[in-house]
């Protein structure tokens, strides 16, 4: 038998440690959280993107009465971003949430169809999107996409 280990290096951090881009970054994901239209879940979820040039870009999960037409915060943000903005490089995402008036207390991470939609652009673009993930009692920040879904299916293995 062959094994391996795939382990995820995640920082911990406090507000004040972050760089001033990282800040306005998660502000942004925190002020998109109340753009959420969320009636069915009461959960806020509100997402972030920086783009090289220094643009960000904000998303909100928006919600449907047929519950699977929902679509997350995160990829409200990254298909606004693929329509509107298409050949710019994403450098980070953050991501945000609250419900009953509350930002929770450890962050929420993205939903594995939004892993999977992150991944692609990252693949695409050749460049690593840091991950900042708010949570009330303290900050994620991941190096990419990949090493919050290490085993990934892309381009590469349709050979396209
Ligand atoms: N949601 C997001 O927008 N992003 C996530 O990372 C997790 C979940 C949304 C989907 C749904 O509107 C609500 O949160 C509850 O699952």
């Amino acid at each position: 038998m062959r094994e391996y280990e795939i382990r995820t290096h995640v920082d911990v951090l406090e507000k004040e440690e972050l760089s001033a881009t990282e800040l306005a970054l998660l502000e942004a994901a925190i002020k998109a959280t109340e753009t959420s239209y969320s009636p069915y879940s009461h959960f806020q979820v509100g997402a972030a993107l920086c783009l090289k040039s220094g643009e960000i870009i904000m998303g909100s999960n928006q919600e449907n009465a047929a519950y699977p037409v929902a679509c997350c915060a995160e990829r409200t943000a990254l298909f606004w971003c693929g329509a509107n903005r298409a050949n710019e490089v994403i450098t980070h995402i953050a991501i945000a949430a609250q419900t009953e008036g509350r930002y929770t207390p450890s962050p929420i991470a993205p939903c594995g169809m939004c892993r999977q939609a992150l991944l692609e652009v990252e693949h695409k673009q050749g460049s690593p999107i840091v991950v900042l993930l708010y949570g009330e009692e303290g900050i994620h920040r991941i190096e990419s996409v990949k090493a919050l879904m290490p085993l990934t299916f892309n381009s590469d293995n349709l050979n396209i």
